[in-house]
């Protein structure tokens, strides 16, 4: 089968396609033939060994695992001796940690795996596994509910547009920072205020929330501390510089009224069935930016590197976009 390897850490350019052997289901996998998959933030990270602990993970000189990809929209092909939730020829989407940038992958059933949501093409359902995954995470710390109310800073990214729509879900009134260009699209998912980055500091304007959630990783603590209510929540997705947010995770339990966390996302089946639901309710949908073919991999990863996509970028195998 096609795939696209890596053999070395290193910019986009180390990524190559080659014909590797299809992997063959064991007794409790699926193997799913690929429609759609994505590049995502991790995936790059991986790739590139940063941050460098990455390596305890993925292999200290070089990859272990050659293929990267995590999610994935296919057909089941074969279904090992103990499968019983899926069939050959079902509809699936979901996600693994690697393995997806491939014609194939083989996934255990119980895994981050569920069958396709009705009316959904392939390419759209690769693109609501990671980002609503990473959100569910980090939403689940800030208690939401009507009444609270959460500032989503990056809303325009992979992690903050599915923030937007499940805090819209959960109740909460939620303030959405974008820049300018993406004020539309974070209205349209259901923030009920928004403030563009380009215009208005919002940490100036005295406004005060439950919970600000920095989903780009691009905000601190320190400077949003005066926009937290008291009692409040600051949410991160990343280390930050020199891996100060764990620390300060450990030392807001003890100290002051206002607590921060970094939530470690797990991929389970649960999260993408409940999103799955959503999605067939109409309450929650996609945001792609950009779709490419599987072969043009390099040039779909270098634009995921510029920080500056909107939504999700999906790569598509052997032309289906159904
Ligand atoms: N905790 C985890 O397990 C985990 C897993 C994966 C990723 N992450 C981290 O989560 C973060 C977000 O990932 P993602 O995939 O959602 O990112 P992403 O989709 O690449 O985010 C890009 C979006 O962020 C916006 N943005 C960039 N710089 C900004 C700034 N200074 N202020 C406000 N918005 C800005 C961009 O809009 P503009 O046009 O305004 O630039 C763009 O729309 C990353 O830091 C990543 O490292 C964490």
């Amino acid at each position: 089968m096609r795939a696209v390897v890596y053999e070395k850490y290193g910019p986009p350019d180390v990524l190559h396609l080659e014909e590797v052997e299809r992997p063959v289901p064991k007794e409790d996998e699926v193997l799913v033939k690929i429609h759609a998959t994505t590049v995502n933030r991790t995936d790059c990270g991986l790739r590139s060994a940063k941050p460098f602990m990455t390596r305890y993970f993925t292999g200290l000189l070089r990859p272990k695992r050659r293929i990267l990809g995590m999610e994935l929209a296919g057909e089941v092909e074969a279904v090992g001796a103990a499968v019983s939730q899926f069939d050959v020829r079902d509809e699936v989407f979901g996600l693994k940690g690697f393995g997806a940038h491939a014609e194939y992958v083989c996934i255990r059933e119980s895994a981050a795996l569920a069958h396709k949501p009705a009316g959904m093409t392939f390419h759209e359902a690769a693109a609501v596994c990671d980002g609503p995954s990473i959100a569910l995470a980090c939403l689940r710390k800030a208690d939401l509910r009507e009444g609270r109310s959460i500032l989503i800073y990056g809303a325009s990214g992979s992690i903050g547009t599915a923030a937007v729509q499940l805090a819209k879900y959960f109740g909460a009134h939620v303030t959405a920072v974008c820049n300018t260009k993406a004020l539309e699209l974070v209205r349209s998912l259901g923030a009920d205020e928004v403030v563009d980055y380009l215009q208005e500091d919002f940490t100036k304007n005295g406004e005060t929330y439950d919970v600000v959630f920095d989903a780009v990783g691009k905000h601190s603590f320190r400077r949003c501390r005066r926009s937290l209510k008291p009692g409040g929540i600051y949410i991160e997705t990343d280390l930050g510089f020199m891996w100060h947010v764990p620390a300060l995770a450990l030392l807001t339990r003890w100290i002051g009224d206002k607590r921060v966390t970094l939530p470690i996302p797990k991929y389970t089946k649960e999260d993408v069935l409940f999103v799955k639901e959503l999605i067939e309710a109409g309450r929650y949908r996609p945001v792609i930016d950009r779709t490419y073919p599987l072969e043009d991999v390099v040039e779909a990863t270098r634009y995921v590197e510029t920080g500056q996509k909107t939504g999700n970028v999906v790569l598509t195998l052997n032309g289906v976009v159904r």
